[in-house]
C-alpha cells in the first residue's frame, strides 16, 4: 500500500495549476455513450476514477485513448449492456452510464452499486426518475435489469437535489420522445458542464445550473470537442492548504464563483486572498478564527470541502461547529485528526472543534477521497513528520498532488 511521507511546518510559495474537474468529466464520459461519433475530452484529469469509467466505456465495446491532457473516446457500437461488478463496485460514480445507456441502446445491466465508506449512498432516486420517464427496472441477482423501448418527456420532481440522479435523468431524458421537466434539481457547476457538452452534440438542455431544467429530447447526437471546467475541489483544498501552511500561493485555472461559499467562510474567518487573473492568490497567515460551516447542496458549503475546512479549523482560535447534513457518515478523519492532537467531539451530525496550538505528526489512514486530503493539509501544517496510509483514495480524485505540493515547497514524498 502506498502512503505520503509529509514533514510539515513549512510555509508555501509558487504557483499551482487546477486540473479539469473530476465529477465533471465522469458523467460527461458516461453522456458520450449518446453518439456514435468521436468525442474529445480536453483537460480530462488523469487519475483512477478517470481510468475506471474509461474502462467501463471499453467493456461496453467503446475506445478510449488519452494523449497528455486530452481523452479521445469512442463508442460506435454498444456490444454489451452489461457493465462489469468489478468496475461498477471500484467506483460508484460508474452508475452515471444508466441514462445514457438506457437511451442509446434501450438497456442496460449494473449491479447495484451497494454502500460505501461515505454513508449508505442509494440510487432511488436515479431509478425514479428513469421509471418515470418510461423504463422498467428489476432486481435479478444482485443487478439491476433496466429497459425502455422508448423513453418519454415526463414532469418530475427530485425528493432531493441529488446531483447523480440529476446527471442519469438529464442524460436519458435528452434522447427522450417530448420534453422533461426536473424540478428540484441539483445545481451543481458539474451539471452545467454535463448540459453544455450534450448540447455541443445535439442536445436541447435549458435552464442547468437552476432548479428546474427543461431537456427537450432529441433524435441524434454528433461528436464534439469540449474542455472540462476545472475542478472546484481541488482548488478549493489547495486554497485552505495555502492559508493553513502561510506563505503566498496563487492558485491558477480556477472560476471563483464556484467557489463562493467557501471564500465567504474564508473571509469570516480572516484570510486573506484575493482574484488573480484567472486565479485565486492566497495570503496565508495561517492562524484564523473559528467559524460555523454547514454542508449543502450547491450553492451551499461542499460536503467535498468540509473534511479539508475541518482540518484547517483544528488550529483555528476558538470554537468552530462542522455540521454534514449532505453525507451520512462523512467524519472519518475526525478519529485521525484526534490523534495528531485536534480537539473535537462528535455530536450527531456535527463535530464540535476547539482550536489548538499546534498538530503533532503521526502516522494516519484516509477512509476516503476527502478525509484523505484534509489528512494531507493536517500533516503539512504538524512541525515534524507524518504519513497518511491508504492514499489510492486520494489518488481517486487529485491528480499529482504529491508533484503539485512539492512545486509550492512542501516537504511531501509518495512511498510504495
Ligand atoms: C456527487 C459527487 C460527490 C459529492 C456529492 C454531493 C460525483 C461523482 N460525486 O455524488 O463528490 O460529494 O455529489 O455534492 O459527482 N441519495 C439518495 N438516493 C439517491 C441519490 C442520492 O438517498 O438516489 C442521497 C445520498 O445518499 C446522499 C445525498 O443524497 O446522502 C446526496 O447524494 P448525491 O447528490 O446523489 O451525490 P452523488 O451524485 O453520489
Amino acid at each position: 500500500m502506498s502512503k505520503f511521507v509529509i514533514t510539515g511546518g513549512k510555509e508555501l510559495e509558487g504557483k499551482i495549476d487546477i486540473s479539469g474537474a473530476k465529477n465533471a468529466v465522469l458523467p460527461i464520459i458516461a453522456a458520450s455513450l449518446l453518439t456514435l461519433d468521436k468525442v474529445v475530452l480536453e483537460d480530462a484529469p488523469d487519475l483512477l476514477d478517470v481510468q475506471v469509467m474509461g474502462q467501463v466505456i471499453e467493456s461496453l465495446g467503446g475506445k478510449v485513448k488519452r494523449k497528455n491532457k486530452k481523452l479521445y473516446l469512442e463508442i460506435k457500437d454498444v456490444e454489451n449492456i452489461e457493465a462489469p461488478y468489478d468496475l461498477i463496485n471500484k467506483m460508484r460514480a460508474s452508475i452515471c452510464i444508466m441514462g445514457p445507456l438506457l437511451a442509446r441502446v434501450g438497456r442496460v445491466r449494473i449491479s447495484h452499486p451497494g454502500g460505501c465508506a461515505i454513508g449508505s449512498r442509494p440510487i432511488n432516486w436515479h431509478i425514479k426518475g428513469l421509471e418515470q420517464l418510461g423504463a422498467q427496472v428489476r432486481m435479478d441477482h444482485g443487478f439491476l435489469d433496466i429497459t425502455a423501448s422508448r423513453l418519454y418527456g415526463a414532469r418530475i420532481y427530485l425528493d432531493f437535489p441529488s446531483v447523480g440522479a440529476t446527471e442519469n435523468i438529464m442524460m436519458a431524458a435528452a434522447a427522450a420522445e417530448g420534453t422533461t421537466v426536473l424540478e428540484n434539481a441539483a445545481q451543481e457547476p458539474e451539471i452545467v458542464d454535463l448540459a453544455n457538452f450534450i448540447n455541443e452534440m445535439g442536445g436541447k438542455i435549458r435552464g442547468a445550473g437552476t432548479n428546474i431544467i427543461y431537456i427537450e429530447g432529441v433524435k441524434e447526437f454528433h461528436g464534439t470537442s469540449h474542455t472540462i471546467i476545472p475542478d472546484r475541489i481541488e482548488a478549493g483544498t489547495y486554497i485552505l492548504m495555502a492559508a493553513a501552511c502561510g506563505g503566498e500561493v496563487l492558485i491558477r485555472n480556477v472560476i471563483p464563483v464556484h467557489l463562493a461559499s467557501l471564500l465567504a467562510k474564508l473571509d469570516e474567518a480572516g484570510v486573506v486572498y484575493r482574484e488573480d487573473g484567472d486565479g485565486i492568490r492566497v495570503i496565508g497567515k495561517g492562524n484564523y478564527h473559528a467559524v460555523d460551516i454547514k454542508t449543502q447542496v450547491h450553492p451551499g458549503f461542499s460536503t467535498d470541502l468540509q473534511a479539508p475546512m475541518l482540518a484547517m479549523l483544528t488550529r483555528a482560535q476558538g470554537t468552530s461547529m462542522v455540521t454534514e447534513t449532505v453525507f451520512e457518515n462523512r467524519f472519518m478523519h475526525v478519529d485521525e485528526l484526534k490523534r495528531m492532537g485536534a480537539d473535537i467531539r462528535i455530536e450527531g451530525r456535527s463535530a464540535i472543534v476547539h482550536g489548538v496550538e499546534e498538530l503533532h505528526p503521526a502516522t494516519v489512514n484516509a477512509s476516503d477521497l476527502r478525509a484523505g486530503a484534509g489528512l494531507v493539509l493536517a500533516a503539512l501544517t504538524a512541525n515534524g513528520t507524518s504519513e497518511v496510509r491508504e492514499i489510492h483514495h486520494i489518488e481517486r480524485g487529485y491528480e499529482n498532488l504529491d508533484a503539485k505540493l512539492r512545486g509550492i515547497g512542501a516537504d511531501i514524498f509518495r512511498e510504495d
